[in-house]
């Protein structure tokens, strides 16, 4: 975790409240590798946390009233201590807020507090900055609040502030991603057992994502309907197939042909892209665990492809950057990393190609657009913890 985070914490608290914070707690972004949307699924998901996240500092005060200051826009937001979801305040606050209540709600006892952050993850790039604020903010409050919470419950208090604070009803993925990261790994979560095992990328093959800083419009009801989708599929399976199907985990790429021309051609071609990914998925880590980074980037460029043509979570900025990275030597694979509509494409490079990748992404992107997209490498990192 980076140092010079954690000094420029310590350095704008103090001009903040002076003094310093009681408890500090950093959380990284995530990667999505391979598996889209399958956690809601309960599939599989290769992912990674990344070596950019949030720092959150925290010190009990006086009073009735948190305070909560964004320290990269030098906005403070406000709320109640003993009733948090009755304030008014920015959304962006409620990612904290959101995570605050839960904790009271699961028995946690009110205390006012004063919290800061400032992170490094850019916003809207499709890396989780609400995950990673949720995380830091839910390990430094069940320190204050002492709270025994365990990294699961964590990950859902996350969870649950996306669902019931900010309308989106995301499965676990970005919450497990921030917390079980490990250094130089892929964590492989199952999301029906809620297993998390780590798998090592392997040397000589870097991350770099590149950020089309897109959000199109409606993300958040298109993800939703998108979910569903993906529950009537799941619906329709259970009342065909001859054993238990409680999401869409459970169907076959056999039952999937079989049934599909009889049912709703939209929620077939949804599930189609979770069986098509959660297959992805087991294929990718036995070829990882035997080195085979080509076949591993194959599956990541045909993941894209379902969503952009199954799915329908792709659009043209995540489309240019894919196709390109398709032509580029030493480019393994590439898709989008994510719900989708919007943010970055995440690229399997061989380290040696890299920097020359990186300089053809962005200006394939500069052709069609007419200003370059971000590209930055990122490293498989810790997962989120407690400082000092
Ligand atoms: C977002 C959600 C996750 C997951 C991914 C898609 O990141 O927050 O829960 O569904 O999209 O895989």
């Amino acid at each position: 975790m980076d140092n010079l985070l954690t000094n420029k914490m310590r350095g704008a608290f103090a001009r903040w409240l002076g003094g310093a914070p009681a408890i500090m707690a950093h959380a990284p972004g995530r990667i999505e590798v391979l598996g889209n949307h399958t956690d809601y699924n309960e599939g599989f998901v290769l992912s990674a946390a990344i070596d950019c996240g949030t720092v959150m500092a925290v010190r009990p005060i006086d009073g009735k009233e948190c305070r909560l200051m964004a320290l990269d826009i030098s906005e403070e937001a406000r709320f109640s201590a003993a009733a948090p979801d009755q304030a008014q305040t920015p959304s962006w606050a409620n990612y904290v807020r959101g995570v605050y209540a839960n904790m009271l709600a699961r028995g946690g006892r009110p205390r006012a507090f004063a919290a800061a952050f400032l992170g490094t993850i850019p916003l809207g790039a499709g890396l989780s900055s609400s995950a990673a604020l949720e995380m830091s903010a839910a390990l430094a409050l069940a320190r204050l609040l002492e709270m025994k919470i365990d990294p699961l419950e964590m990950a859902k208090i996350g969870q649950a502030a996306e669902h019931d604070y900010a309308g989106v009803k995301c499965g676990l993925l970005d919450q497990i991603s921030s917390l079980f990261g490990r250094e130089g790994m892929l964590v492989r979560s199952d999301f029906r057992t809620l297993e998390v095992r780590h798998e090592p990328l392997g040397a000589g093959a870097v991350f770099l994502i590149a950020n089309t800083a897109v959000k199109h419009r409606l993300v958040e009801s298109a993800y939703n309907e998108r979910r569903e989708k993906c529950e009537e599929a799941a619906r329709y399976f259970a009342s065909v197939l001859p054993h238990p199907v409680r999401a869409l985990r459970d169907v076959s790429w056999d039952e999937w042909r079989e049934w599909a021309p009889r049912m709703d051609p939209c929620a077939a071609r949804r599930a189609a892209h979770i069986v098509g990914e959660n297959t992805r998925v087991i294929a990718g880590s036995a070829m990882l665990e035997r080195g085979d980074l080509e076949g591993f980037g194959r599956l990541m460029f045909e993941s894209h492809e379902s969503s952009r043509t199954q799915f329908e979570n792709s659009c043209p900025e995540l489309d240019t950057l894919v196709a390109a990275a398709r032509t580029l030597p030493g480019v393994y694979g590439a898709r989008l990393s994510g719900g989708g509509f919007g943010g970055s494409v995440v690229a399997l490079v061989s380290a040696a190609a890299a920097d020359a990748a990186a300089a053809r992404l962005r200006a394939a992107y500069e052709q069609v657009y007419g200003h370059p997209c971000d590209t930055r490498p990122v490293r498989p990192s810790a997962g989120a913890a407690l400082l000092g």
